[in-house]
């Protein structure tokens, strides 16, 4: 990183070391605590409510992401000078509007959108909306309340199958429906509107036209002027093997995606990343954090799917590990709106993850078993997704439960390595796909 393109701030003086709260309990906020710990511009480190991992880096808070106020009372008492928001709840609920309209806290830098840019996720329609304003490629769509459901049947009738059918509010991953009959199709609406299927998410249905192809996601960090672009992932979001049955938060991704050509890469660039954070200030929506890019390759066409307003999990399990430059120092500029004064650079490796899971998820499942062999994990980095200590033994604590990472030469070298430790971790139960990868 050039040190001379630094500037001197008030606000944060060079090279001070400043306390961090980071948002969150899974394993993207593992890694971005394992990341920002290795930082010499951190003095402490927080974590709300963090899992059994954060801990060896911080000090884990018993708060609830979505309470602002208790957020507001231990950023004060622990000196908190800057935020990393992990999930799309709290940002979408307002926390970093919330911060900017408090006298005491609008100097606390916070990494994430504000709640009318954090739309880009938390509304389909606001999504489209943008990518058709800023000719941004994707799939054709129109949007239906309960006040033309008539409106929506005719529609879906002019449509070929499958019929792809979108809550325009967060359903936490579940809103998405892909039907094959139209009968069911129609009645999956009716559903969705008139029954609030979704509750409140479903209000408005988002119907569009069905892309047939391979998916691969980008990550942007943007302070909202300038943004740098972090490796390319790729997850494998069905329980089981081969991509098939239910959808589950995500079992395991790999970094940077192989077939990802530097020149589809630039194609990437000036269709989607830029036109996206030049819309953004075209439209004078400040944005201060990561967007990440659901992406799919229709043929040799680029469309975007969907926009996140944070990092996406297990993703992120990959690429902060690809990352070789201070992170803290990035996310420091990001938020002083001077990311243009840094460089980025990443490792010339492959990283990828494999997520185990608790038996019976994504439905039902137990918590708190023991987990074991953690200890004797060699060159892979165990990170956490759903553990909690209990009795000082690490224990599982949500369905998704330890995000195996390691690094290769290639994606099949880093995954044979998560495989090698996998074998030596074992809970009651534990469930993970023995295929990630497959596909490429
Ligand atoms: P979303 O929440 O919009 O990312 O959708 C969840 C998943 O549904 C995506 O990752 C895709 O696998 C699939 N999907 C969404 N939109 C479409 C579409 N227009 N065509 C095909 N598959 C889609
Ligand atoms: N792995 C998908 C997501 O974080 O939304």
């Amino acid at each position: 990183m050039n040190k001379s393109f630094c500037a001197i701030n008030n606000e944060f003086e060079e090279n001070k070391q400043m306390n961090v709260l980071i948002l969150g309990s899974g394993g993207r906020e593992h890694a971005f605590a394992w990341k920002i710990a290795q930082s010499n511009l951190l003095n402490q480190l927080f974590i709300a409510p963090g899992n059994a991992g954060t801990m060896q880096f911080g000090t884990n808070l018993n708060i609830n992401p979505t309470d602002f106020n208790a957020l507001k009372q231990t950023i004060l008492q622990n000196k908190i000078e800057l935020v990393v928001v992990g999930p799309e709840d709290p940002l979408v609920k307002g926390v970093h509007d919330f911060f900017l309209n408090d006298i005491d806290l609008k100097n606390v830098a916070v990494i994430g959108p504000q709640k009318y840019a954090a739309q880009l996720e938390g509304s389909k329609e606001f999504a489209k909306e943008f990518m058709v304003r800023h000719n941004i490629p994707t799939a054709a769509y129109k949007s239906f309340t309960t006040k033309n459901l008539e409106e929506g049947y005719q529609f879906l009738e002019t449509l070929q199958p499958p019929y792809v059918l979108k809550a325009d509010g967060l359903a936490a991953g579940k809103g998405v429906l892909i039907l094959t009959d139209l009968q069911e199709a129609k009645d999956e609406l009716t559903d969705m509107l008139t029954n609030k299927k979704f509750g409140e998410a479903s209000s408005k249905v988002v119907i569009e036209e069905f892309l047939d192809g391979i998916e691969l996601s980008c990550f942007v960090l943007t302070d909202g002027k300038s943004y740098v672009t972090l490796p390319s992932a790729k997850d494998y979001k069905r329980i089981g093997e081969g991509d098939k049955g239910l959808n589950t938060g995500g079992m395991g991704a790999v970094s940077p995606v192989p077939f990802l050509t530097s020149e589809l890469m630039e194609r990437i660039d000036a269709q989607v990343i830029k036109p996206t954070v030049d819309g953004l200030q075209k439209d004078n929506i400040p944005y201060v954090g990561f967007i990440f890019i659901g992406l799919i390759m229709v043929k040799n066409e680029i469309k975007v799917i969907e926009y996140n307003c944070r990092m996406g999990d297990p993703e992120t399990e990959v690429v902060i590990p690809l990352i070789k430059s201070d992170f803290l120092e990035l996310l420091i500029a990001t938020s002083k709106k001077e990311l243009h004064t840094k460089t980025i650079e990443f490792k010339d490796e492959s990283a990828c993850t494999v997520m185990l899971v608790s038996g019976g998820y994504p439905e039902d499942y137990e918590k708190g078993k023991v987990i074991n062999g953690l200890d004797t994990v060699e060159n892979s980095i165990p990170f956490h997704a759903g553990t909690t200590l209990l009795n000082n033994e690490i224990v599982t604590n949500g369905g998704r439960v330890i995000a195996v990472t390691s690094y290769g030469s290639d994606f099949k070298q880093a995954l044979k390595q998560s495989y090698q430790n996998i074998e030596k971790i074992s809970f009651d139960r534990m469930n993970f796909r023995k295929d990630i990868g497959f596909d490429l």
